[in-house]
């Protein structure tokens, strides 16, 4: 990248120093998203080989030869379930995410959501910074939409538009003249609004509803009387629940992606989700802030009465060290209540390979492994046990498990 040009004029006093860092750094980000992070018009979806493709279409891959041919035919020369395979430019056989998914229908394995049912609405939150939140929502929409072959709807709620990213849009930079872009207008002026601020990925099957710096300004619209459509939208902590209405049967999957912080977008996605979701890291601080968090969505559920079918925690940033272990054991301790254990089961690995990701703005199911694939394939598993588990409890709340 070339160097930016030296600012010339001195600042006259901290407004204007405040001002130039700020007019910097939009330029520089700008030309750090265009380095790093693929524009959403140029990505494309990476293939997978039959061994994967067949795992995770829930089959072996020697079914999936049987059930599909080079000819479409069997032995005795009639049509195969599966029909014929495609082939990458080594030869091989190569499966799409929507190959994949037609598989898993065809060979019977797909789980759907029952028509009357609503969609899984997850928020995943926690009042601390850098908890794996973004990177807990991305990789549940991609096994969501990879393993499961759900319609998946992530919506970014956070003004620092991290999920954002990871689709290939620039927070900033892309539709900021678009007041449709955001979740802003459905919140504030019309709840059927939120159909305009729907937008494709690269995956076939997530949508994405993507944030920028604007929504840091929603609090102050929605905690003013005069601003915010009050008497026609009604209680401002049930505005996304309302505009969800208008989507929700179009998806199986609704993934929200808090800020660091309570305020009225984070209880927004409290009352909207019907399954609540925080990523915990071993640590001290984890603990604090899940007391205090929870502290202050106990004074503001009293009123709101949100209707979650699961509350759960589950470990990230799992490392083998004896602190790592202690505080494991604590947080199992606060999540042990009454009627059995908030904590899910399976726990997520620290990976040097997931951070690979995120570096890369993808998540673990997109990226073609490189470097330590044992690592990666550790990764992945442990991701792909969290969904296992947190999609049986989804299923159980579907009634088809
Ligand atoms: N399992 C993991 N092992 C190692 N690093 C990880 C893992 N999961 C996430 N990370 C890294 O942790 C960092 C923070 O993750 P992430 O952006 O998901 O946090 P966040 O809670 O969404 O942050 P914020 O509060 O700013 O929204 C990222 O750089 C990511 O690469
Ligand atoms: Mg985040």
């Amino acid at each position: 990248m070339e160097a930016l040009k030296h600012e010339s004029v001195e600042p006259t006093g901290s407004s204007d120093t405040f001002f130039q860092i700020s007019k910097r750094g939009a330029s520089i980000i700008k030309r750090l998203q265009n380095h790093l992070s693929q524009p959403h018009e140029l990505r494309t979806m990476r293939q997978w080989r039959i061994n994967d493709a067949a795992r995770m279409a829930g089959i072996s891959p020697s079914t999936l030869r049987k059930h599909e041919t080079p000819s479409g035919l069997n032995v005795a020369a009639e049509p195969v379930k599966l029909g014929k395979p495609s082939y990458a430019d080594n030869g091989q056989r190569a499966y799409s995410l929507s190959r994949v998914n037609d598989i898993r229908r065809i060979m019977g394995n797909y789980k759907a959501k029952p028509d009357h049912a609503d969609p899984a609405i997850i928020a995943t939150s926690i009042f601390k910074g850098g908890n794996h939140k973004t990177t807990t929502t991305v990789n549940l929409a991609g096994y969501a939409a990879l393993l499961k072959g759900h319609r998946v709807l992530v919506i970014d709620l956070d003004p620092q538009g991290t999920l954002t990213t990871y689709y290939g849009y620039r927070p900033g930079f892309d539709y900021v003249d678009d007041d449709n872009a955001t979740i802003i207008n459905a919140m504030t002026e019309d709840p059927t609004a939120i159909k305009n601020a729907v937008v494709k990925t690269q995956w076939d099957n997530i949508d994405l509803i993507m944030a920028d710096s604007r929504l840091e300004g929603l609090d102050l619209t929605l905690y003013n009387p005069d601003m915010n459509q009050q008497k026609s939208m009604g209680p401002v902590f049930n505005r996304l629940s309302m505009a969800l209405e208008f989507v929700k049967s179009d998806y199986d999957v609704i993934l929200l992606d808090c800020a660091p912080n309570a305020g009225s977008l984070t209880y927004n996605a409290v009352q909207a989700a019907n399954i609540f979701l925080f990523p915990l890291k071993p640590d001290a601080s984890s603990i604090s802030s899940l007391t205090s968090f929870t502290h202050i969505l106990h004074q503001v559920t009293q009123y709101t009465k949100p209707s979650h079918a699961y509350i759960r925690g589950f470990l990230t940033d799992i490392k083998k060290n004896e602190e790592s272990v202690l505080m494991r054991s604590l947080i199992e301790t606060l999540l042990n209540t009454s009627s059995g254990s908030l904590l899910l089961e399976n726990v997520m690995i620290h990976s040097v390979e997931l951070e690979r990701a995120t570096n890369d703005l993808s998540s673990v199911y997109e990226v073609t492994p490189r470097g330590d694939i044992q690592a990666y394939r550790r990764a992945i598993n442990a991701f792909n046990r969290i969904g296992d588990e947190l999609f049986g409890l989804i299923e159980t709340m579907w009634g088809v498990r």
